[in-house]
C-alpha cells in the first residue's frame, strides 16, 4: 500500500514531476519516500518521513536526469527507515526499484541471491527485485528481458517500476497492485493512481493483472509479462486536477464533507425519475438477485450494513460480512450476488472475498469510486457511486454517496412499493446535506467534550450503521477512544463503561417504535450521569434528556441516516481538529489498504 510514481519526456521538470506526483499519492502512505532518476548512470535520494522530508533532503543533491520513479511508502516489510525507503539497489548501484505490494516468496529468493553473493541493505522485501535485475544483467540479458524475468520469479502482490543505468527507460508491471499508464504529448507517466498526473494528462491506460509497460522517448507499449502483445483501452479521466486541491480548506477531509451536495447530485444524475417514482440502473442489465451477500471492510462496511438492511427491507435476504473474515468461512452462496462495496476498488481483503465468491461461481459487482479499479475490472457489474477523488484518509463523501448508490440498486433492483417517498427524499438529500453543513452545532459541541475519555454511539436500524461510522471516525482521526452500539446491545455489558465523563451521541429519526425505543436508551445513559448529544430530527422527545441536540431535517429515515452522518463527521473533524491531530493522514493509517 504504497504510492508509485514514474516518468519520461519531462525534461528538466522531471524531478519536479516526480515528486509532485508522490504529495499525490501521500494518502496512500506517508512513512518515507525517495526518488531514482536515471541518466548515465542510477542516483537514489530516500528518507524515512514525509514527501516534505524528501524535499528538504532533496534541497542538498544535486539529482539530474530526465528518467525517473518515485515512491511513497507505508511499511509492510521492516520499519520506516532510511534503508527501508524505496528505491532500492542492487549491488553494483545500476538498478533502481519501487514496488507496491507483498512478494510472498520474498524470504527464499533472499537466502538464494544472499548465498550467490549478493549484499542486501534493507529489510524490505522489495530489496530481491533489484538483485535478480543484476543477476540477469550481469549473466549478458538485455535490461527489459532481465527486468521481465525478475518479474516472473516474484509471487505475490506487485506494482513495480524499475531503471537501469544507461538506459532512458521505465518498466514496469503489475499483479494484484494498481498501476496507471498517463499518456500526455512526448511525455508517458505511471502511477499507482491517476492524481499522481492528473495535472498534466487526463488520457490514461490502466494495466491488468500480468501487463507489463515499457515507457521512453519512443512513447509506451503494454505486454504480457511474457511478450505478447495486448489490446489496451486509452480512457479520458473527466474530474479536474483543482479537485485533488484543498480549494482553500484547511483539510482535505473538510473540503470532502462540505463536498457532499455535489457529490450525492452526481451519484443521482440520470438514476432517479423522481415523476415517474423509478430508478433507472437499466445498464446493469436484470439482476433480480434472490439475495445479496455484500462485502467490505471499514467505513465501506457500515455501508454495506446500510445496504443490507435497504435490500432486506425490499424483501432481499441479504447480509453485510467483513471481507477480511468472509474467506476464512464462506457462507453459503447459492443464486445470491456478491457486492463488494470499496471506495478505492483496491482493497485487498475485499478483492480477495470477492475472488472466494466468484471461484465458488457467484455472479459479483462492486460498488466503487474508482472507474477502472481492480474491483471494477475483475468484477461482472460496476455501480460508481460518481463522488469523485477523496484524498483524505478518512472516508467522508464516500460513505454519503456509498448510501445514495445502495438505495439505488436496492430500489432499482427490487422494485419495492413505496419507491416515491424514498425517491423524493434522495432528491432532497443534497439540499438537506447543505442545510446541515450551514447550521451544524457540531464544532460547539466538539469544543464541549474535546477533552473526553471515550466516546459512546448509539442508533437503531438505518441508525445503527452511523452509529459505527461515528465511532470509527472519532477514533481514526482523533485517535481518542470510542465505539458505536446498537442501541439495544448497551444494557447487556456496555452501559458499565458509561459515566459522566463518556458523552454519549443518540442518533434518534422517525417517530417510530424503533425511535421510542432508542429514547429509553438515551434515558438509560442519562440516568447514569452521562452526557447526552442527541442527533434528532425533532420527532421523539429525546431533546428532553439531551444536553445537545444537533438538528437534521425531517425527512425520510433512509435518508435521515445521511443526514446524521453529517453532523458526526463534522464533530470527529473539528474534535480532532481542536486536538492538533494530523487529520488528512492520521497515524498508522492508509488511504487504500492494499494487503491483507
Ligand atoms: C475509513 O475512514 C477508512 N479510510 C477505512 O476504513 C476504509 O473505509 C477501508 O479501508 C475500506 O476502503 P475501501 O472503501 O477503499 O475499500
Amino acid at each position: 500500500m504504497c504510492g508509485i510514481i514514474g516518468c519520461v519526456g519531462r525534461g528538466d521538470e522531471t524531478l519536479d514531476t516526480l515528486v509532485h506526483g508522490l504529495s499525490k499519492l501521500e494518502y496512500r502512505g506517508y512513512d518515507s519516500a525517495g526518488v531514482a532518476m536515471a541518466n548515465g548512470g542510477v542516483d537514489v535520494v530516500k528518507t524515512a518521513g514525509e514527501i516534505d522530508d524528501l524535499r528538504r533532503t532533496l534541497e542538498g543533491s544535486a539529482l539530474t536526469g530526465d528518467v525517473g520513479i518515485g515512491h511513497t511508502r507505508w511499511s509492510t516489510h521492516g520499519p520506516p527507515t532510511d534503508a527501508n525507503a524505496h528505491p532500492h539497489q542492487d549491488c553494483t548501484g545500476d538498478v533502481a526499484v519501487v514496488h507496491n505490494g507483498i512478494i510472498e516468496n520474498y524470504q527464499s529468493l533472499r537466502d538464494e541471491l544472499v548465498g550467490a553473493g549478493h549484499t542486501f541493505t534493507s529489510d524490505t522485501d522489495t530489496e530481491v527485485v533489484p538483485h535478480l535485475v543484476e543477476d540477469a544483467l550481469e549473466a549478458g540479458v538485455d535490461p527489459e528481458r532481465a527486468v521481465r524475468d525478475a518479474i516472473a520469479r516474484l509471487e505475490g502482490s506487485y506494482a513495480v517500476a524499475v531503471v537501469v543505468a544507461g538506459h532512458s527507460t521505465v518498466y514496469a508491471a503489475r499483479n494484484d497492485s494498481p498501476l496507471v499508464l498517463g499518456l500526455g504529448e512526448d511525455e508517458t507517466f505511471l502511477a499507482s493512481d491517476v492524481p499522481a498526473f492528473r495535472d498534466y494528462t487526463d488520457q490514461v491506460v490502466y494495466l491488468a493483472d500480468g501487463e507489463f509497460a515499457r515507457l521512453d522517448a519512443e512513447g509506451w507499449t503494454v505486454t504480457t509479462l511474457d511478450g505478447e502483445s495486448v489490446e489496451t483501452d486509452v480512457d479520458t479521466i473527466e474530474w479536474d486536477p483543482e479537485e485533488t486541491g484543498k480549494s482553500g480548506y484547511d483539510h482535505y477531509m473538510l473540503k470532502e464533507i462540505h463536498e457532499q451536495p455535489r457529490a450525492l447530485r452526481q451519484c443521482l444524475r440520470g438514476r432517479v425519475d423522481e415523476m415517474a417514482g423509478t430508478v433507472d440502473i437499466e445498464d446493469l442489465g436484470d439482476l433480480s438477485p434472490t439475495g445479496v451477500q455484500f462485502v467490505a471492510c471499514g467505513t465501506s462496511y457500515h455501508a454495506a450494513l446500510y445496504g443490507a438492511q435497504l435490500f432486506r427491507n425490499a424483501g432481499i435476504p441479504a447480509q453485510a460480512f467483513l471481507a477480511s473474515e468472509y474467506a476464512t468461512s464462506v457462507p453459503p452462496i447459492g443464486d445470491a450476488l456478491v457486492v463488494g462495496v470499496t471506495q478505492s476498488g483496491e482493497t485487498a481483503d475485499t478483492l480477495s472475498a470477492l475472488r472466494a465468491a466468484r471461484k465458488r461461481g457467484a455472479r459479483t459487482m462492486t460498488v466503487t469510486n474508482v472507474v477502472g479499479s481492480t474491483a471494477a475490472r475483475e468484477c461482472d457489474h460496476a455501480f460508481y457511486i460518481r463522488a469523485g477523488p477523496e484524498i483524505g484518509v478518512a472516508a467522508s463523501k464516500t460513505f454519503s454517496s456509498q448510501q445514495v448508490a445502495l438505495n439505488l440498486l436496492a430500489l432499482g433492483m427490487t422494485r419495492t412499493v413505496d419507491t416515491r417517498d424514498v425517491i423524493t427524499s434522495l432528491r432532497e438529500l443534497p439540499g438537506n446535506v447543505q442545510r446541515v453543513l450551514d447550521e451544524s452545532a457540531a464544532e460547539a459541541v466538539a469544543e464541549v467534550y474535546q477533552d473526553a475519555d471515550a466516546y459512546f454511539f448509539i442508533g437503531r436500524g438505518y441508525q445503527h450503521p452511523v452509529a459505527l461510522e461515528g465511532a470509527l471516525k472519532m477514533k481514526e482521526i482523533t485517535y481518542k477512544h470510542a465505539e458505536g452500539f446498537a442501541s439495544g446491545e448497551l444494557k447487556h455489558g456496555p452501559l458499565a463503561l458509561v459515566t459522566e465523563h463518556t458523552p454519549v451521541f443518540a442518533v434518534v429519526t422517525g417517530d417510530g417504535e424503533q425511535a421510542r425505543k432508542t429514547v429509553g436508551n438515551v434515558k438509560e445513559v442519562e440516568a447514569r450521569d452521562a452526557p447526552v448529544v442527541a442527533i434528532s430530527d425533532g420527532q421523539t422527545d429525546v431533546a428532553r434528556y439531551a444536553d445537545h441536540v444537533l438538528e437534521i431535517p425531517e425527512t425520510h429515515p433512509r435518508a435521515a441516516a445521511v443526514l446524521a452522518n453529517t453532523h458526526l463527521q463534522l464533530l470527529s473533524y473539528h474534535t480532532a481538529a481542536l486536538l492538533g491531530r494530523n487529520i488528512d493522514k492520521p497515524r498508522n493509517l492508509a488511504k487504500s489498504v492494499t494487503v491483507e
